[in-house]
């Protein structure tokens, strides 16, 4: 079971944590500014209301003696309650308000505000002297009452959003899933695809994020490609090239069999070990080959090329000579060049081989290195039947082969000899031999400086 958390259910909870915590500042923003003007306005009020008392005639009311219990005229009135004194002597109050100062600290009175509990309850308190100064006024408010005023604003605000918050959850649920869809049908059509399959993908209505992301994906997918083409030309090159010294391996190892006499055995195996190496070098060149064409950078060293084609030459001529066929090496100068021995070795071998190989018995081989232009031009020709036009132009892919022919052969040597050609910065061309009338191979080898 996958149990990562979901991208889609992170950026919901974001969102809605997000929106939360604006509105809860909002909130308590308003709660303060809703205080303080609350607080202000009504502080104006009890002020207002002091003010008008002091204009009452209290002393009159007091002699005539018509202070009576006054009636209670609004819900709100308990809230609130007023007290007018002359001369120490209660002239007015409110119903809820005792008969005794609700401010009495032994103290004259000074005109300002004050906060004082009752009965456990906290009180405003404005208290202010009249224009007779032994008239003395009290109006006091009930703080819980402003409380409550303020409860039902931050009500207001509250409610409607927590009726909002699921219906903005399900809307951000939407659109979080429709902004989410073209990844989610990418991670369907990813896991659609063949293990093996390194196509790139295709797939229409995506969004400029996953092109992004489908963009990436389809290198990513085109070097796997070719690291994996790549990996298949190296075992068939390998399979190619190790026919040839796994079959002189073998013959050398018959002969040290066969062989009574203990020096010549001893050569015989001397030489099964150098034919050994020899191939194991071989796998290693042919791993340098496919390195070199991914890009990876070979050793390249200054060797003397006029010996290694005489060598291979060495190598075939039994092969020629059991065939009849007459070869020739015309060399006109000495030729080292740069680049990697073994690869070379490879690709004159397999020149040489098709030419000896391909031609008939008793056949004409001509080999030839001369030096024009700072070029080393090898020609290697033969008096074979050659190849049509449009075979030449076919040599270099792979495991081309022309059916008719009797010989065995996988259609590899021509793409390993070009690859080789590529990697030395060499040009390799075949045409029709004008002198012999078989085929005319042309290797140009640019000499060093
Ligand atoms: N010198 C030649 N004369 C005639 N045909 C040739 C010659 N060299 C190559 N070919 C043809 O080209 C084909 C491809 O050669 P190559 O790439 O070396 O593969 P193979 O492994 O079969 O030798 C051969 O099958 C052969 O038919
Ligand atoms: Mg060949």
């Amino acid at each position: 079971m996958n149990t990562r958390p979901s991208l889609q259910n992170r950026l919901l909870v974001l969102t809605l944590t997000a929106v939360a915590s604006i509105w809860l500042l909002a909130t308590a923003m308003t709660w303060f500014d809703a205080r303080h003007e609350l607080d202000e306005v009504l502080d104006g009020h009890l002020a207002q209301a002091a003010s008008l008392l002091t204009t009452h005639q209290v002393h009159e009311i007091i002699e005539k003696g018509e202070s009576r219990e006054p009636r209670t005229l609004h819900k709100y009135a308990p809230k609130v309650m007023y007290q007018v004194f002359h001369g120490g002597r209660l002239g007015l109050r409110s119903a809820n308000a005792p008969d005794t100062p609700i401010l009495d600290d032994g103290k004259e009175l000074k005109a300002g505000f004050t906060s004082i509990q009752i009965k456990n309850r906290e009180w405003r308190v404005f208290s202010t002297i009249g224009v007779e100064s032994d008239v003395q006024v009290y109006v006091a408010e009930e703080v819980q009452a402003r409380t409550a005023i303020l409860y039902a604003v931050l009500r207001s605000m509250i409610l409607p959003f927590i009726i909002a918050l699921p219906i903005l959850g399900l809307a951000l649920w939407f659109a979080v899933r429709q902004g989410m869809s073209p990844i989610t049908r990418l991670g369907r059509v990813l896991e659609q695809r063949q293990p093996a399959a390194v196509n790139p993908i295709e797939m229409d209505g995506t969004s400029k994020e996953t092109q992004t992301v489908i963009q990436a994906l389809n290198g990513l997918l085109e070097r796997i490609a070719g690291l994996m083409e790549s990996e298949r030309r190296f075992t068939a090159d390998a399979a190619h090239e190790l026919r040839t010294p796994l079959a002189a391996l073998r013959t050398q190892a018959q002969v040290a069999m066969a062989e009574h006499d203990e020096i010549k055995r001893q050569r015989a195996l001397k030489n099964t070990l150098e034919a050994c190496d020899r191939t194991s070098r071989l796998i290693e060149q042919l791993l340098t080959l496919s390195r070199l064409e991914n890009n990876a950078e070979a050793e390249f060293l200054l060797f003397d090329m006029s010996a290694t084609i005489r060598k291979q030459l060495a190598d075939i001529a039994p092969k020629a000579i059991s065939r009849n066929q007459k070869m020739e090496l015309d060399m006109d100068c000495h030729c080292s060049i740069n680049g990697n021995e073994i690869l070379m070795s490879v690709l004159i071998r397999n020149l040489i081989d098709n030419a000896v190989r391909y031609s008939p018995e008793a056949a004409q081989i001509l080999i030839h290195l001369s030096y024009i232009n700072s070029l080393y031009i090898l020609t290697i020709e033969d008096s074979g039947n050659g190849l049509s036009d449009q075979d030449i132009a076919r040599l270099g892919e792979r495991f081309f082969r022309i059916q008719s022919n009797a010989e065995s052969g996988s259609g590899l040597g021509w793409s390993i000899a070009k690859r080789i050609a590529k990697a030395h910065h060499m040009d390799l061309q075949a045409e029709r031999s004008e002198k012999l009338g078989g085929l005319k191979v042309t290797l140009s080898i640019p000499a060093p400086n």
